[in-house]
């Protein structure tokens, strides 16, 4: 059976002091409740990690990283190897994120990269992919996500799909306010699923968690959370606060 996860991308936002104060909070808040096949996830920048890591310890919250570099070490001035996070106990890495592919230059190519260094190293991925509107209001949304998907994971081989999360991302409603309806997302993940199912087996595509983002709220997620395909949620925004974060844990 496929896993739930809800997962908050804090980005380039909360110091050290926030950071510890977030994650105690959102530990305390889920720890009296039975998460019921589903995860939580959240990625800290770099600089926190470690500590967070320590803070999370005792809770069931899992710490992810929100980047990393292709190589496995050398003259790369300012980045961060799949090992480094593996030696402060992390085990999952965001991959892909829009504004990585924005505002960083990286592409399909640089990104398969990073996921054969990352599952080398026995990191998990959550990838991101997602149209920009212009390419939904041409209707090449569909044709978008499947070469990101393609270009980005489907070089790889079946058994490494047990460590893949994908996270459909529609560029035009990350931190905008504007989501895509419950019915976009759903269309959007029964898509992911049926060309995984065609280039792998239905067994992984099964498998395999889908999750949503692009303002997920507490007051939205619910509805978003309730299509059969949807199978959690990559949060920016309401993640940041312990508050916002519990109650979209408690919509799924
Ligand atoms: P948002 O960001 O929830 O603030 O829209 C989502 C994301 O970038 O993962």
């Amino acid at each position: 059976m496929r896993v739930k996860i809800v997962a908050g991308n804090w980005k380039m936002n909360n110091d050290m002091k926030a950071s510890k104060s977030l994650v105690k909070k959102v530990g305390k808040s889920i720890k009296n409740n039975p998460l019921n096949n589903t995860r939580v996830i959240v990625a800290p920048t770099f600089v926190n990690l470690e500590r967070v890591v320590k803070k999370a310890k005792k809770s069931a919250i899992e710490i992810a990283a929100q980047n990393m570099h292709f190589e496995e070490s050398g003259a790369y001035t300012g980045e961060i190897s799949a090992k480094m996070l593996k030696s402060i106990g992390v085990n999952t890495v965001i991959l892909g994120h829009s504004e990585r592919r924005e505002y960083f230059g990286e592409t399909d190519q640089l990104l398969a990269k990073k996921v054969n260094t990352a599952l080398a190293n026995e990191l998990e991925v959550i990838f991101c992919f997602g149209e920009v509107l212009a390419d939904r209001k041409s209707n090449n949304h569909f044709n978008v996500v499947e070469s990101q998907i393609k270009n980005g994971l489907f070089h790889l081989e079946a058994n490494a799909w047990t460590r893949i999360i994908l996270a459909y991302e529609p560029v035009w409603a990350i931190g905008t306010g504007e989501t895509a309806s419950p019915e976009q997302a759903q269309e959007m993940h029964d898509f992911i699923r049926k060309i995984v199912a065609k280039r792998y087996s239905q067994e992984i595509a099964d498998e395999v968690s889908i999750l949503y983002g692009g303002s997920v709220k507490p007051s939205n997620a619910q509805e978003i959370f309730s299509k059969p395909d949807v199978d959690g949620g990559l949060i920016g925004g309401a993640a940041l606060s312990a508050e916002d974060f519990k109650a979209i844990i408690d919509a799924i």
